[in-house]
């Protein structure tokens, strides 16, 4: 099989410096591999039958002039991928890149495939959000021997092949959670009294997930440590309140079964911090159907899911951080032309992305210890005092009920 190396305007200097990104430069990614070698994943992946529900598109038509983007989006089944992977296809066509997007299912062995499909399919760049950021190494490898870039989206993925990671600050997410729990039960004011919480937490396998954990936990640790807060179920350390897959019915359950252990006798319940959507979708199901006291609990989630925005308006679930992931297909799609044209990746790029973000060398490491060079965009909090931030966006209308469905 022949592949394509970036077009004509890509010299191999350029590939090289293309390439350093969270490995530092100095690792396999930037060796000059033969374009024309056909690799071990090539062959494994032209041989493997292509996913039943891997959505494939694009892949015949020719390229427009910018190259081929491989997208590879973890899931179809939580509604915000569906938003990034049309945003992102859109995007990218738009701009006159031919574009291979697949779903993998939430099965990482699916991911790997799907992504060593691209590869054999000839793509220019990955964009990649991984189920489990440790579990790509395979795939990865094969787009290190190629020289391909691959931007980590939204979830950093932890190997060093990874080229730069676009995303929002996801400490801050769960910093603006922790914080609106602070300030709804006016905490600071709280005196003799203790309001009682719990948590749920997202997926291990996400890095995004201790981000958003740590920031919420840093918040409300004054409180615990005061005692305005009392988590009753005694269940605060990650592992206790992880919810493998981000999965509804996961948190559902483990909401019951905390309700029906430590709240069936009458105890009050006051705040439920959940790390997103569709954690906190399961748990005002539970606190609908199974909490005793008439009091409104807080709940937090986030995305801006159309069904916890319908939550918030009727008034079971308390706010959102929503983030806009159109703003993040477009950021991520300014870094990729500028990858590929070879330019210099740092915060002089934000200017021309025309969306507040933040360059950041810092904060997120590789499972090798190197730092990889992020975009970060700035979340906010949506209530349902402030709906209609989003139908501004253009992104949501709203209904003669009230409700908010995302604009197509
Ligand atoms: C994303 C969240 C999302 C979660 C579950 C995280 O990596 O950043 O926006 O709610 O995955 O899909």
């Amino acid at each position: 099989m022949k592949r394509k190396l970036l077009g004509a305007f890509l010299s191999t200097a350029m590939v090289a410096s293309l390439v350093v990104g969270c490995g530092g430069g100095n690792d396999s990614a930037a060796t000059d591999a033969p374009a024309e070698t056909e690799t071990p994943a090539e062959d494994a992946a032209e041989d493997a039958t292509p996913a039943e529900d891997t959505a494939t598109e694009g892949a015949e038509a020719p390229a427009a002039g910018g190259g081929k983007i491989g997208i590879s989006m973890p899931t179809q089944s939580l509604e915000r991928w569906n938003r990034d992977g049309a945003y992102l296809d859109e995007q990218f066509k738009a701009a006159g890149f031919e574009t291979i997007l697949t779903y993998s299912d939430d099965k990482t062995e699916q991911q790997v495939n799907d992504i060593q499909n691209m590869l054999a399919d000839g793509v220019d760049m990955l964009v990649i959000a991984a189920i489990d950021g440790n579990a790509l190494n395979t795939a990865l490898e094969g787009a290190a021997e190629q020289n391909i870039p691959v931007i980590s989206y939204d979830r950093l993925i932890l190997n060093d092949a990874a080229s730069y990671y676009v995303s929002f600050d996801n400490y801050t997410v769960g910093q603006l959670q922790g914080e609106y729990i602070v300030e709804a039960l006016d905490l600071a004011n709280a005196g003799d009294k203790t309001y009682n919480i719990e948590i749920t937490a997202g997926d291990p396998a996400d890095n995004n997930a201790t981000y958003f954990y740590q920031g919420a936990i840093d918040a409300i640790q004054p409180y615990l440590d005061n005692g305005a807060l009392n988590i009753v179920s005694g269940q605060k350390d990650f592992d206790a309140v992880a919810t493998p897959g981000w999965k509804t019915d996961t948190a559902l359950a483990r909401a019951q079964n905390v309700l029906s252990s430590y709240y069936a006798d009458g105890t009050q319940l006051d705040a439920w911090l959940c790390s997103n959507d569709s954690t906190a979708l399961g748990v005002t199901q539970a606190v609908t159907s199974d909490y005793a006291g008439s009091n409104t609990v807080v709940i937090t989630g986030q995305d801006g899911d159309e069904a916890n925005l319908k939550n918030i308006v009727d008034g079971v679930q308390t706010m959102t951080v929503y983030k806009n992931v159109s703003n993040e297909s477009i950021v991520t799609l300014a870094l990729a032309k500028a990858i590929l044209a070879g330019e210099t990746i740092d915060e002089s790029l934000i200017p021309s992305f025309g969306i507040e973000c933040a360059f950041d060398t810092e904060s997120y490491e590789t499972s090798a210890g190197n730092k990889c060079p992020s975009f970060l965009l700035v979340p906010n909090v949506i209530t349902k005092d402030n709906l209609q931030d989003l139908v501004d966006t253009g992104l949501y209308t709203m209904g003669d009920d009230g409700y908010l469905s995302a604009a197509n």
